[in-house]
């Protein structure tokens, strides 16, 4: 059984609600690298639109370029972008998941900066320079709408004038039986406050007000059937 030992009240100054270590000490434990081996008995497909995005044309050129991966546990979500020429810093407030990052991107060859820190804040990163922020399921681990604005104010600050986000968070639209997966219908925040559901809306407003412009924002994943979905947004820092 996860611990939620870490669960902080939205006040406290570390403004982490779920704090992710004691599960990333457990799956380290027993030789996980990264989040997906939280559960290795579900089938992953955590960066499928990650790699999607990279492979576009809103992505930008990866040559030269700067990515900052957001809440990046194990690294793998960075690692992406790494492979395709970008230079990778990391942030993740989990001490395991950050060791972890270290070590794959040793294991693997890949020169990348792993720091630990909360995302709201982004503190140890330098005031901007990045090309690209990846938040690959972290946002959805921020639950109150002041802490997402700031999470997003803070990414607005590091990103240079033609960077971009890319954001897959979970999302919902459809009608869905609230009551059956644990979530306050009104809050959309699940019983222990772990994660939060965005409406589109939602997050297009959370956008616009830490001064950040949609590019393109789809919804995917979501059926009659399993109606847990993403929304896989791309925004830049407004134009004037
Ligand atoms: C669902 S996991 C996703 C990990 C990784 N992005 C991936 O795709 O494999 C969420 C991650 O966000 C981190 N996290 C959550 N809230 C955070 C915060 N406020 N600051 C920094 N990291 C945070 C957790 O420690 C965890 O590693």
């Amino acid at each position: 059984m996860l611990a939620y030992a870490g669960l902080m009240p939205p006040d406290d100054d570390r403004r982490v609600y779920y704090d992710h270590e004691p599960a990333y000490r457990q799956l380290a434990a027993r030789g996980g690298t990264g989040w997906d081996d939280w559960k290795p008995e579900v089938e992953h497909d955590s960066y499928g639109d990650l790699e999607r995005f990279l492979a576009s044309p809103l992505c930008p050129a990866a040559r030269g370029a700067r990515a900052l991966d957001l809440g990046c546990g194990g690294g793998q979500a960075g690692f992406c972008a790494a492979r395709r020429g970008f230079a990778l810093t990391g942030i993740d407030y989990s001490e395991t998941a950050v060791a972890l990052a270290r070590d794959n991107a040793a294991r693997l060859g890949i020169a990348a900066h792993f720091v630990r820190g909360d995302c709201l804040a982004l503190q140890g990163i330098a005031d901007a320079g990045f090309d690209l922020v990846i938040d690959n399921h972290v946002l959805h681990c921020v639950i109150e709408p002041a802490h997402r604005v700031q999470l997003l104010t803070s990414v607005r600050r590091v990103l240079n004038p033609d960077g971009v986000l890319f954001s897959a968070t979970m999302s919902a639209e459809l009608p869905l039986d609230w009551e059956a997966m644990g979530v306050d219908p009104v809050t959309r925040v699940d019983g222990r406050r772990t994660r939060f559901w965005v409406l589109r809306a939602e997050l297009e407003r959370e956008l616009a007000a830490a001064g950040l412009e949609v590019l393109e924002m789809l919804g995917t994943g979501a059926t009659e059937d399993d109606p847990v979905g993403d929304l896989l947004t791309v925004a830049r820092p407004a134009r004037p």
